[in-house]
């Protein structure tokens, strides 16, 4: 049997729609943490309101519900979301990993590698006129850049995806996770929050 990256990408190519790569991702048993977890965690929101955010993994609540960003961290982007007018009928919201590494680990590079090629797909299908990149590693994994998020967060960058004509604008920023544990760097995200709306109201210099 080909090697777990080359499968994903196979199947992930071959998948025309968002719902049939989600089926593709619920067969596929190349990722050991398909196993532990409890559910898929595909998506969830408007997937034509052209802005996709991109968080990093389920957590245990987000593992129960099978739904991205149910639990604290969820509540608190709620939050920032609604500071920008924004609510999950405006964005589309899922993670680079679709299932829950046991005990909120973080993923390995070898989990990550695996599951980029369903999620690069997911964009591509998507076509979003703007992301957002929850996280390090959700920046990491996409930008290929490994600078650190605090130095990455705020400033557009512009990401290839195969399968889209063009780079789509994509905002790094600071996870809500890190920023339920760090207070002090809300300041840093409600700037990046109004960098995020000025892009979408067409005045910012996302494009
Ligand atoms: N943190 C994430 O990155 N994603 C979720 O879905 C929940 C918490």
């Amino acid at each position: 049997m080909a090697a777990p990256v080359a499968r994903a990408q196979a199947l992930a190519d071959g998948a025309a729609t968002r719902e049939a790569l989600r089926a593709a991702l619920a067969g596929f048993d190349g990722c050991p943490l398909a196993a532990t977890a409890t559910n898929l965690v595909f998506d969830d929101g408007n997937p034509d309101s052209g802005l996709m955010l991109i968080g990093e993994g389920p957590g245990a609540e987000e593992d129960r519900a099978g739904k991205p960003f149910v639990g604290p961290s969820g509540q608190l982007l709620d939050r920032m979301l609604a500071s920008i007018g924004l609510d999950r009928t405006k964005v589309l919201i899922t993670n680079l990993i679709p299932w829950r590494p046991p005990g909120n680990r973080n993923p390995t590079d070898a989990e990550i590698a695996v599951c980029l090629p369903f999620l690069r797909r997911h964009i591509a299908l998507v076509r979003p006129r703007h992301l957002v990149l929850l996280g390090a590693l959700a920046t990491h994994a996409l930008t290929g850049d490994k600078a650190g998020i605090r130095r990455m967060r705020g400033k557009w960058v512009k990401l290839t995806v195969p399968g889209l004509d063009t780079p789509v604008p994509a905002l790094p920023m600071l996870h809500p996770a890190y920023l339920l544990r760090t207070p002090g760097a809300k300041r840093d995200a409600w700037a990046d929050l109004r960098l995020l709306r000025r892009a979408l109201d067409g005045a910012g210099s996302a494009r």
